[in-house]
């Protein structure tokens, strides 16, 4: 069975959803805990509930990122993940803990990337007038918000959008495309190989 944590900085709907549907679906997989940068985020209470181990590695208490990372590092290995999984975790993360976890770290983003990396994606989306927005699922690599993409929703922007209303819709469509995602890693059907990601089944990676 395999094990997942997960990093949240706040909501935590993205390892709701992922909670929920590894529960329903029954993959070989278990949540072994859920750890946040932020001791009031949302989500911990949300796993605490459920019986899933939390921890807070809270960002203030360190001098660098690396510091941070290092024990950030030390906190999860004690659940010896298969799979970590960035779900609205808001810190950037030093290059030296995206090795650590090279392979074993995925992480979405909500837009379609390359474009859009960063924050405020979705007003930079209307703001630009694309006609397509969406979210990525992807293997993280030190330079933030690029890594080999895994999965991708794509979904038309509607002329009246505001940001809520799209980044609404999005979220809708993360709540799919994650949980699908980490499922396959689970099963072991993502194929990375050179910087491109396939599902060795001929699955769709993208939902449209
Ligand atoms: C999600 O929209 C996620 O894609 C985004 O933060 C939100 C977290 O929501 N992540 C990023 O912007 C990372 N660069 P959640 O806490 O409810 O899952």
């Amino acid at each position: 069975m395999k094990a997942i944590v997960i990093l949240i900085s706040g909501r935590g709907s993205n390892m709701e959803a992922i909670v929920q549907r590894c529960a329903a679906e029954g993959w070989d997989a278990r949540i072994a805990a859920v750890v946040s940068d932020r001791p009031g985020a949302q989500g911990l209470q949300f796993a605490a509930e459920r019986g899933i181990a939390t921890a807070v590695v809270d960002h203030r208490a360190f001098a660098d990122r690396a510091a941070f990372g290092a024990e950030l590092a030390r906190v999860i290995d004690g659940y010896a993940p298969d799979l970590l999984a960035l779900a609205g975790f808001m810190r950037i993360l030093d290059n030296g803990f995206v090795q650590h976890y090279a392979g074993r770290l995925l992480n979405i983003h909500p837009s379609l990337l390359p474009a859009f990396t960063g924050l405020q994606t979705h007003r930079r989306v209307l703001a630009a007038g694309c006609k397509l927005a969406g979210a990525t699922v992807h293997f993280v690599t030190p330079e933030l918000d690029h890594g080999p993409i895994v999965m991708q929703a794509a979904l038309p922007v509607h002329a009246d959008d505001d940001e809520a209303a799209l980044a609404a819709r999005v979220l809708a469509a993360e709540h799919v495309i994650y949980p699908l995602a980490v499922r396959w890693f689970v099963e072991g059907q993502l194929d990375l190989q050179g910087g491109l990601v396939r599902h060795r089944g001929g699955a769709s990676l993208l939902l449209m």
